[in-house]
């Protein structure tokens, strides 16, 4: 089977994840793209959406699912989104399509996040996909330092300005053997808008496409996780 062909069945298996009558979040990205169509056959059954990018509310919307605000929703069920690589954990880089910090927000209103991916997302440690890091951009050069202190190689994301006006960095070079704990102090670095390290609300599940079918992954949440 192809990469398309995986995620084409990720995307179809995350349907199953779907509660009737609900809004669903949707994340960003090649594999949600096939969600979206996947969910666009059952759209007579469900609330709407709320979306993590101006990319995926056009193509919601274009297949006749309501793109709802995020501010007037309190709850929804389901987050379903892909990763750049996803832990034994469930812990997750995110952010190479550059909408991070709409997908953390979406995620957080989420009970379950479904990650779906194909098979080649899977490490033992993340980080050998470059970190993104959106950035106020007048804070772009100090962080760039606070990286390469960190043995990190910072590179600028060229031409690109994120859904939010803001810079993205991606960090090369990084070994994340403690995804948490770096979430959570790079989130403190002043001129960080997000990091894309989703450890803190990780996958409550991921299914990943392989050769031989969806395979399933379950992980434990922390008890205080959103
Ligand atoms: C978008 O910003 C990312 O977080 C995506 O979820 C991630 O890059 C996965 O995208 P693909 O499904 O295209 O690999």
């Amino acid at each position: 089977m192809t990469q398309d062909e995986l995620k084409v069945m990720v995307g179809q298996a995350a349907l199953a994840h779907v509660v009737a009558g609900s809004v669903v979040g949707v994340g960003t990205g090649s594999t949600v793209n096939c969600f979206i169509d996947a969910l666009a056959g059952i759209r007579d059954r469900i609330a709407g959406a709320v979306s993590s990018s101006e990319q995926s509310s056009e193509r919601l919307r274009a297949r006749g699912i309501a793109v709802l605000d995020s501010n007037a929703i309190e709850r929804i069920p389901v987050y379903v989104d892909g990763a750049d690589e996803i832990d034994p954990q469930g812990h997750m880089i995110k952010g190479g399509g550059a909408a991070l910090t709409r997908e953390k927000i979406v995620a957080d209103l989420a009970d379950r996040f479904v990650c779906i991916a194909d098979v080649s997302k899977r490490v033992a440690v993340l980080g050998r996909f470059p970190l993104p890091v959106e950035v106020i951009p007048m804070a772009t050069a100090q962080i760039a330092r606070r990286f390469v202190a960190l043995g990190g190689r910072p590179v600028l994301r060229a031409g690109v300005v994120t859904d939010n006006g803001c810079h993205l960095i991606d960090v090369h070079g990084l070994a994340i053997t403690d995804p948490l704990a770096m979430e959570l102090d790079i989130n403190q670095w002043p001129g960080v808008v997000t990091v894309g390290i989703f450890a803190r609300n990780k996958a409550s599940l991921c299914l990943f496409g392989t050769p031989d079918g969806v395979e399933t992954v379950r992980y434990q949440t922390r008890p205080d996780a959103p």
